[in-house]
């Protein structure tokens, strides 16, 4: 593997010039525009000026339905429980299972200035999945992490500033500089919304490890901070020139060795097992540092175990290093089952490992590939099917967490950007499709700690219509089902018939889908028929109204018949008996088509993922289709949701 490249260097090389364009110029549609634009522009076209990756707007063309298709009709027949099914079932998986793995270096952006300067679409994006999950699960760290160094203080209070330090890594990653306010910000958001930490320790030098993240950390952020990684990808030390050319899995174990004894004897490191390792990203396999004695050797310091991984390289372009990838070409790869099933096989000695030594297995950073992703690719909706089914396959799999790295304005993959920072009061933010992707994660597992997955392999094993079931505290919950393929015909449509063994199928199933009219779109993506938006237009709320569709179930045939278009993804909410008897659908029709029937968010208080009704930083209700003015009612409500906290964010 070669390096992830979410460097910031070219981006401030680029900020001039992008900053200039962003003033001048408007995308025709799309852009919301707030208060006085400087020059009194308001709208240009500038359809073929080469934007920053975050906002670049290829479109592939989706792969032909493949020859022969697959049955459009299908019946899973599913245990009614968990105890019945005989094997497959994943461990106990959290609605927190996909979070976010953010680069130390574009914190200021994507975080705010200082602790008393948060981005409030940051917290709305966080606080969306808390209302699923319970809690948001973010790493602060990457390459970056492992040549930053504390300093007292910085100019405006900030957080973090960066220095080019690396001049070794192709990619010129800087240094990171950081303040005490650093924890503070980290504390105040988890204040505002429940989002629970892992840190990254520098590890380039072991003769200094500067071990103030930890002190800090651990005074800071307590219960908040999950664990803290040393060494991010030491796999790749000695390509990077971090180590020397000899630099081996058992070189790894040992300084992993004084970076333990390095705490132990650091009085003002209280926490003793919260180290997460080994992070290696597929050059060393992970057996290759078990084969070592890590696990036994290290268990007392471990919470959990970790790998880094992208199914693809993609550093040619930016860098000329590696192969090139025409992305049209790569775009089935994403589009079928086999890619996440074959991305987790590596692991599966490994998830076995990590249960029998009780430890949680973590994909610690992932996206669809190095070096920023793929145009077309990485922002597309296709890319959210790839992203979900490969989470939930690694859900299956037995990992416990998976987290989607975030870079700067200069890659592809992110699942929510921040305009530039001196930018940010004229536009809003850019969603990545596969935000939708964790977001839908959560709904998927819920918030109650106790779902399983398990891959159903039905409708003949087809790789365009992949199937999971969730059981929840030992009963099926729900089901997910997928349709890779893009036929606006509706021929490729297929009806997935459920029926319950051990029991019967409740009188209706709410369902929930995911859309857009092809896997290569990046806008029109709706989730329950809500948006959040497209370019710089995200505050980080749904936008539109809810859409659940109720379908009726035959309970004397024992069959919920699901129908999925092509593409889609849906969710199938199984309720049981006694819930479904106390929620009425008044729309609860069953027709052929698509989203004819819509259900009130309220009576969503039986399924995972809309009890946010209560907070207006996450409402799933905007009100008002006045951008400006949701803007203004967030920021509002995101003071008052503070309690003790002023968020500020500076209305124009
Ligand atoms: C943003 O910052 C860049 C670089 O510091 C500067 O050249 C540019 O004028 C700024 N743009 C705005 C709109 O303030
Ligand atoms: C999108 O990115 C590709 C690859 O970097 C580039 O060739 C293309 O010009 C970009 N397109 C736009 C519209 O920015
Ligand atoms: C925090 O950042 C904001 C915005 O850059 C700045 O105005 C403020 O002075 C900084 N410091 C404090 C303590 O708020
Ligand atoms: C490690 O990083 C620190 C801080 O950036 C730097 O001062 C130091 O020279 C680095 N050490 C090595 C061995 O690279
Ligand atoms: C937020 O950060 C500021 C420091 O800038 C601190 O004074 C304040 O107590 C913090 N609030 C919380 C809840 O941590
Ligand atoms: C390479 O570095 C490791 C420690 O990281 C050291 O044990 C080994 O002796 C070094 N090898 C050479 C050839 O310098
Ligand atoms: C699993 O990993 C262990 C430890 O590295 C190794 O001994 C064993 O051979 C591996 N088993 C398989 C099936 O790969
Ligand atoms: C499915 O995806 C895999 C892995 O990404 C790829 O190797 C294979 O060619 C794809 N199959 C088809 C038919 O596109
Ligand atoms: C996941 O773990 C469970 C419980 O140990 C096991 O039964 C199942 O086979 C595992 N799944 C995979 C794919 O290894
Ligand atoms: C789920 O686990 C988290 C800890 O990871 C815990 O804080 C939370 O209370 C648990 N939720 C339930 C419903 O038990
Ligand atoms: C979004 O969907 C609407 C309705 O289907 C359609 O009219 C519009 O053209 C679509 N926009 C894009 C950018 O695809």
């Amino acid at each position: 593997m070669l390096p992830h490249c979410v460097q910031t260097f070219p981006v401030m090389l680029l900020f001039a010039f992008w900053s200039l364009f962003l003033v001048l110029t408007v995308r025709a549609a799309g852009v919301t525009v707030y208060g006085q634009i400087p020059l009194g522009i308001t709208s240009a076209a500038s359809a073929t000026a080469t934007q920053p990756a975050a906002y670049n707007t290829t479109v592939l063309n989706p792969p032909e339905i493949p020859n022969p298709a697959p049955a459009t009709a299908f019946t899973l027949s599913l245990q009614s429980t968990s105890a019945s099914v005989s094997s497959g079932l994943s461990i106990p998986i959290k609605g927190t299972f996909f979070g976010f793995s953010i680069e130390m270096s574009v914190i200021t952006q994507l975080f705010g200035t200082n602790s008393s300067y948060l981005q409030v679409p940051l917290l709305n994006l966080l606080a969306n999945i808390q209302e699923r999950a319970g809690a948001v699960h973010v790493r602060v760290g990457g390459n970056t992490q492992e040549f930053a160094f504390y300093v007292d203080s910085l100019p405006e209070d900030r957080a973090i500033s960066k220095q080019k330090a690396d001049t070794n890594n192709p990619t010129q990653t800087p240094a990171v500089i950081y303040t005490m306010d650093l924890f503070y910000m980290l504390a105040n958001i988890s204040a505002l919304v429940n989002v629970k930490w892992y840190l990254g320790v520098p590890f380039n030098d072991t003769s200094d490890f500067r071990l103030q993240i930890v002190e800090f950390g651990e005074a800071v952020l307590g219960d908040n901070l999950l664990g803290i990684q040393v060494g991010n990808e030491p796999d790749l030390y000695s390509a990077h020139q971090h180590r020397n050319s000899s630099y081996s899995p058992q070189n790894y174990a040992n300084e992993f060795g004084e970076m333990v004894a390095a705490l132990a004897a650091d009085s003002n490191v209280p926490v003793r097992n919260n180290l997460i390792g080994p992070s290696v990203s597929g050059t060393w396999s992970p057996e290759d540092v078990w084969n070592t004695g890590f696990i036994t050797q290290y268990t007392e310091s471990l919470s959990a175990l970790s790998v880094e991984h992208y199914p693809t390289d993609n550093c040619f372009p930016e860098y000329g290093i590696g192969v090139y990838h025409d992305p049209q070409t790569e775009f089935s790869d994403f589009l079928n089952h086999t890619s996440g099933v074959a991305l987790c096989a590596p692991y599966l000695n490994s998830t076995k490992i990590a249960q029998a030594a009780g430890k949680p297995f973590l994909m610690f950073e992932t996206n669809s590939a190095s070096c920023g992703g793929f145009p077309g690719i990485s922002d597309s909706f296709g890319g959210a099917l790839w992203a979900l089914d490969y989470g939930l396959q690694m859900a299956y799999s037995n990992f416990s967490g998976a987290m989607l790295h975030i870079g700067g304005q200069n890659v592809f993959y992110n699942p929510f950007t921040a305009p530039p920072t001196n930018v940010s009061r004229f536009f809003d933010w850019t969603i990545g499709a596969v935000y939708y992707s964790a977001l839908i994660s959560s709904e998927v597992f819920g918030s109650t700690n106790t779902s399983q997955i398990i891959d159903l392999q039905g409708n003949d094993g087809s790789i365009y219509t992949p199937q999971y079931a969730i059981y929840e505290n030992g009963a099926l919950a729900r089901v997910a089902l997928f349709n890779y393929m893009t036929d606006p015909s509706g021929k490729n449509d297929y009806t997935a018939t459920i029926t319950v063994v051990g029991g019967t199928v409740p009188s209706s199933v709410q369902v929930k889908y995911f859309l857009s009219d092809s896997v290569s779109t990046k806008d029109n993506i709706t989730w329950a028929g809500q948006t959040l938006g497209g370019i710089h237009e995200v505050d980080g709320r749904f936008q539109g109204t809810l859409k659940i569709v109720s379908i009726s179930c035959d309970t004397s045939a024992n069959t919920c018949p699901i129908p999925v278009q092509a593409p889609a993804f849906a969710l199938v909410f199984l309720t049981t008996p006694a819930n479904v008897a106390t929620v009425t659908f008044s729309t609860s029709v069953y027709t052929a088509t698509k989203n004819t029937a819509t259900v009130a968010a309220s009576v969503l208080a039986t399924s995972n993922g809309m009890s946010g009704k209560d907070w207006e930083l996450g409402s799933t209700s905007s009100g008002s289709n006045n951008a400006a003015q949701r803007r203004a009612r967030v920021e509002y409500a995101a003071v008052l949701g503070g309690a003790a906290v002023v968020v500020l964010k500076l209305l124009l």
